[in-house]
């Protein structure tokens, strides 16, 4: 079903509608600094249910609630502990998300079924007026169709959910590019389930113990059997470009040389190629440019992507690499 949707500004007027929008049930786009989100109200279970609609999205993949005032976890989590609130004083507002116990109060449309919920307060003065004029927490998982390439940029929502929105407030392209590293609080020792901009050495260095990351992202081949990741959207197909995508592992040198090679020879046989090769180290950029870059190249109706891999085992590097191998499909070469 098309409706029409409202594309406004971040001018107080407009983030002023489009909080009146969340309030009344409705589904809004917003920018944060990790990739734009797609919001509702995270108390009320039929608005998160339209976010699952619009997306195309399985409804058992849990949400990110969004809050503008770090005391406000305790609307939404219980059992916050000493180490929860070193990470929130020192990380918040900005690109972690927190793994905590859910309250009853938080409807499972949310939390995917879960009995945990996950919160962050987004570093962006769009997002987090728009949470404030709501007054309420927003749930909001990145604001593309399900499978597609997060979107960094506003005229990437419109892309992909145009007439499937009630509004998005079309703000600044996103700072970082990669969405916000999730950590589990539940447990002894904290798990990184999704890899980010805040590494799992930049946890340790603020709480002091050893943080551990959820073994099914050291993984490089697609392992159906093993893979059980606890966090419910590392499972399905993600990030995933048109066009088919290759990803060339080894040593610099050769790996630009590798790609020129691949490069030729498909062009020989009439097949059009992109391709993704970042500075060697140039980690923050490549986490910054690597979704708008695959849309980009799908935009030129490319048939063949090919990605140097970055060689970083846990910092920043890691976490793009992550959604390099999904978007790839785990397809990987190496030289
Ligand atoms: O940077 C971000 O985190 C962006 C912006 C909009 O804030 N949001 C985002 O949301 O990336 P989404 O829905 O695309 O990704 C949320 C991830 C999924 O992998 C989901 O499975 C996981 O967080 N997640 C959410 N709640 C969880 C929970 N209770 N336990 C474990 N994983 C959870
Ligand atoms: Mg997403």
């Amino acid at each position: 079903m098309d409706m029409k949707t409202k594309i406004l500004t971040t001018s107080e007027r407009d983030i002023k509608t489009a909080a009146g929008i969340i309030k009344s049930g409705g589904i809004v786009a917003f920018p944060t600094e990790t990739v734009y989100g797609l919001g509702a109200n995270a108390f009320a279970a039929q608005a998160v249910q339209k976010i699952y609609e619009a997306k195309g999205r399985p409804c058992d993949n849990p949400m990110i609630v969004h809050i503008a005032r770090a005391s406000d976890i305790s609307q939404l989590a219980l059992g916050i502990t000493k180490s929860m609130v070193s990470l929130i004083d020192v990380f918040w507002p900005g690109p972690l998300t927190l793994v905590a116990k859910k309250k009853p109060e938080v409807p499972d449309e949310t939390t995917g079924g879960l009995d945990t919920v996950a919160v962050r307060m987004p570093d962006s003065a769009a997002a987090l007026s728009l949470i404030r004029g709501a007054r309420c927490p927003i749930a909001a998982p990145s604001a593309n169709l399900s499978g597609r390439p997060s979107p960094t940029k506003a005229a990437h929502v419109i892309e992909d959910l145009s007439g499937k929105i009630d509004a998005v407030v079309a703000g600044e392209d996103c700072r970082v590019g990669i969405e916000s590293t999730v950590i589990d609080m539940t447990g002894e020792t904290p798990v990184i389930l999704r890899p980010g901009l805040v590494t799992a050495d930049d946890v340790k260095a603020v709480i002091g113990v050893d943080v551990a990351i959820d073994p099914s992202l050291l993984k490089k081949e697609v392992d159906h059997a093993l893979l059980h990741p606890k966090s419910p959207g590392m499972k399905y197909k993600h990030y995933a470009p048109k066009a088919e995508m290759l990803i060339v592992e080894g040593r610099r040198g050769k790996v630009a040389g590798e790609i020129g090679r691949l490069k030729a020879e498909n062009e020989r046989i009439g097949r059009s190629v992109g391709v993704i090769l970042f500075e060697e180290k140039a980690f923050r950029e490549a986490a910054h440019d690597f979704f708008a870059r695959l849309r980009e190249l799908d935009g030129e109706g490319v048939d063949l992507i090919l990605a140097g891999a970055l060689s970083d085992t846990d910092g920043v590097g890691f976490a793009v690499m992550n959604r390099m191998l999904k978007s790839a499909g785990y397809n990987i070469a190496r030289v």
